[in-house]
């Protein structure tokens, strides 16, 4: 028979048991993958007992990775929901994925029930979907929840996920530590202003005394003395009541276009008096650039800047005002060759009552309250307030504001110097520190 069929055909009939069975083997193993079972023994002989002893590692591999995975997300989970702050996960389009028990307390978020809702429909803000818009969380937001109105909270944004697309919203219960700043802000107001008649009445009689003949000579020199004191106190009085104003909320009201150039002209003529001849005192300012803001605080803040290169600096010094568009947007810088400031003093100047040498200070009629006040007017005007100094150079004080804040009185005209021969000056490369 097998000469008759010939030796090819009657090798495969002869094979085909053996083909039959790989056939078998394979498709058996294919449909325990494709249904996910796990490959247990006994395996068969040969290569494809080591094929499924292969694949059974793997299944066993891949089996301890999800187990360990799921333990991970467990205990994630778990540490996210023992947290006392909210937590909040939002996706893309700023809706509810996920939140923590404490979400349900502080903000009235329930998980999962509010799965999928838009955050502002959940926790309702009047800010809260602007801010998420806006895309700049560098100060949290302060809000007190629709069902809890005697809670406060701090709610600070983090994008994050792939291409940090996603947001994650963290609650926190800052009520304790806002209704202590509230007291303390209440009566730091409330003591200053108690204050403000006492001393106009005491200055009042002071200076009648002072005036009247009447007054015997010898006490003349106290009587000064007592009247320069009193005018301290009420200088002191009147910083902390602006103070507690800038204080009153976060953002500057009534903004409208300043004509910077203008104010400069008049502080200058201010400083102009109080150096007396004493300062070479420069400016470059760009005319044709106004700024967005609180006119008179933005005045204020310009002012104490320039007054402090007056005050802090011998005579000889040069001071110089530039105003003009910076790397990013409108700056107002200041900039003396005067004793400079050390490194460890430059991050606490802004504190309240805070100088380098409190005598020279006081007698320089300094209340040590100037550079908090302009560190809070340019934060209500989300500016940053930039000090540069190194001991013995000289002082940088610059104020960056938001690109946004610029206007342009006329988009032809360029920026002219007023100081003809003085090149264009950027603030040194020295050691800076914000504030
Ligand atoms: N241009 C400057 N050069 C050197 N020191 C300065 C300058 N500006 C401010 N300071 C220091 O910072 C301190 C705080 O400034 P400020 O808050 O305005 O208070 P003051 O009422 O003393 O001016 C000053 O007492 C002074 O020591
Ligand atoms: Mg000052």
């Amino acid at each position: 028979m097998l000469v008759r069929l010939g030796l090819a055909p009657a090798l495969l009939i002869a094979l085909l048991p053996y083909l039959g069975r790989q056939l078998w083997l394979l498709l058996r193993l294919t449909r325990l993958i494709r249904r996910q079972h796990r490959l247990v023994p006994p395996f068969p002989h040969g290569l494809w007992g080591l094929v499924y002893r292969s694949i059974a590692r793997y299944q066993q591999r891949g089996r301890k990775e999800r187990k360990r995975q799921v333990r991970f997300t467990r205990r994630f989970r778990e540490a996210a929901n023992s947290v006392p702050d909210a937590l909040v996960i939002l996706d893309k389009s700023k809706r509810v994925e996920w939140a923590n028990p404490a979400a349900a307390l502080l903000m009235n978020l329930h998980w999962p029930q509010d799965d999928g809702r838009h955050l502002s429909e959940v926790f309702e803000h009047p800010g809260l979907a602007e801010y998420l818009d806006r895309g700049d969380y560098a100060r949290p937001l302060e809000a007190t929840p629709r069902h809890n109105k005697t809670l406060m909270l701090s709610l600070r944004v983090a994008p994050f996920g792939e291409r940090k697309k996603q947001r994650l919203v963290v609650g926190r219960d800052i009520t304790k530590v806002y209704h202590l700043n509230m007291i303390r802000r209440d009566f730091v107001a409330n003591a200053s202003h108690e204050l403000r008649t006492p001393l106009t009445v005491i200055a009042g009689f002071l200076e009648s005394l002072a005036d009247s003949a009447l007054t015997p000579p010898g006490h003349r020199r106290p009587l000064v003395l007592m009247q320069s004191q009193t005018q301290r106190m009420r200088h002191i009085v009147e910083d902390l009541l602006t103070l507690s104003r800038l204080e009153m909320d976060d953002r500057a009201a009534q903004i409208a276009p300043v004509p910077v150039p203008v104010e400069i002209d008049g502080i200058l003529a201010d400083a102009r008096a109080l150096s007396g001849g004493r300062h070479r005192i420069e400016m470059q300012l760009d005319q044709n650039l106004l700024l967005l803001g609180n006119e008179a605080e933005l005045r204020s803040a310009f002012s104490n800047l320039v007054l402090n290169a007056i005050k802090h600096t011998p005579t000889g010094s040069r001071v110089r005002v530039i105003w003009g568009k910076g790397d990013d947007g409108p700056e107002f810088t200041v900039r003396d060759d005067g004793p400079g400031i050390a490194a460890e003093h430059i991050p606490r100047l802004t504190e309240r009552f805070y100088r380098i040498d409190t005598a020279r200070s006081r007698a320089s009629g300094g209340t040590g309250l100037g550079l908090a006040i302009v560190k809070h007017v340019l934060n209500r005007h989300d500016a940053r307030l930039l000090i540069a100094s190194e001991v013995g150079l000289g002082s940088v004080f610059t104020c960056q504001f938001p690109a946004a804040s610029a206007v342009r009185r006329d988009a032809a005209a360029g920026p002219q110097s007023l100081t003809a021969g003085v090149p264009p000056v950027r603030p040194p490369a020295l050691p800076a520190s914000g504030s």
